[in-house]
Parts: C-alpha cells; structure tokens; sequence
C-alpha cells in the first residue's frame, strides 16, 4: 500500500482485498463490501476532502484505484447541481454506488419489451430511492437505472468488479422518449490521487 495514501482509504482497500481474496463470486463480494462502503462514505475527513475534488461533468469518473491482483476498481462522481443522469447499465459489473456529499437519486427501470428489435427498447420507471451521505446502493450486471444529481453539488465513490470506460466492456444507454437502446463505452476514466 501507498505510504501517501489517505488512511481511511488505504484500510478500505485492505479491506476489500481481503473479502476478495476470500471469495471468488463477483456478487457476494460486492454484498460483502456494501457495509464497509457505508462505513467509508461516513468519514468526516473524507467528505471534507471531497469538497476539493473536480467536476466529473462530460461524462468523467475520478480513477481512485485499480486493484492490480483483483481488478476491482474504486472511482468518484462530482455531480453539479440538478444534474440530470442517463438511463444505462453497467454490462457485466457489478457496482456498489455511496453517496459522500449533497442528495441524489437513483431511478430503477424494468425493460417492458421484449428485446427481439435490434436498437429499441421500451423502459418503464419501476423505483426512485433518494438517498443523501451514508447511502450505497448495490447494482447488479444489467440493472437499467440512472443516477439524479439533487439540489446541490453531490459526491459519490463507486466500487466496481471490473474497470469500465473506453476500450473496456461496451454497455446499454437507453432513451425513454425515443424509445431507442445504443451500445456505448463508460465514463472517461480520469485518474486521482487520494494522497
Ligand atoms: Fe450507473
């Protein structure tokens, strides 16, 4: 571990190595990791840190971590305030999402096509949870949600199984008016250094 880490962040990844090391399934990992999660984003020190990192408007991630035996990765959003998020998945990920700072919501969508058109999709709101510092939530491969920005600038970390953006797994953006479903690459991984 790095000797300049933060070391509230560098015990979480001790932490999430030794859950990963212990078992090989992808989803009781992440179900293992949610509580450790919930721990972290209650950090005073964190979130006061926080208040320094970038925008990541133009779809950005702040790249936190990549595990290098695991592969696991830890990202941040910094969302600006009310910004509206888009309807996807994660592909194959399995993502567990913390609120740090500020409000948002997470929508959950049921797919009410039945898929058999090639680039259409018909998607229907099915849960809205709005959570504010201390909420995770855990989002399975597939699962067609978005993430809302609320009245202020908001704040999340990410852990995912597996790293995302370009040249990586391609992954479904959905548009609810169009009715229309596209392949794309994840957010422009933009690495951060959490000294
Ligand atoms: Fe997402």
């Amino acid at each position: 571990m790095l000797a300049s880490r933060l070391p509230v962040f560098d015990r979480f990844i001790t932490d999430l190595r030794a859950i990963w090391s212990a078992d090989g399934d992808d989803g009781r990992r992440m179900a293992n990791a949610k509580p450790l999660l919930e721990k972290l984003v209650m950090d005073p020190k964190l979130k006061a840190r926080s208040a320094s990192w970038p925008s990541t408007e133009g779809r950005k991630n702040l790249l936190l971590y990549v595990d290098p035996d695991y592969h696991f990765v830890i990202n941040a959003v910094v969302r600006v305030p009310g910004r509206t998020g888009s309807i996807h998945d994660h592909a194959d990920a399995w993502v567990l999402y913390g609120v740090l700072d500020g409000t948002e919501s997470l929508e959950r969508f049921d797919r009410i096509d039945d898929g058999s058109r090639p680039g259409y999709a018909e998607v229907k709101l099915a849960s809205v949870t709005t959570g504010s510092q201390g909420k995770v939530d855990l989002v399975p491969p597939r699962a067609i949600h978005a993430e809302q920005g609320g009245p202020t600038r908001s704040v999340a970390i990410i852990v995912r199984s597996q790293k995302l953006g370009e040249g990586t797994v391609l992954q479904h953006r959905y548009d609810r008016e169009a009715n229309t479903v596209v392949e794309q690459f994840g957010p422009t991984q933009i690495p951060y250094e959490l000294a």
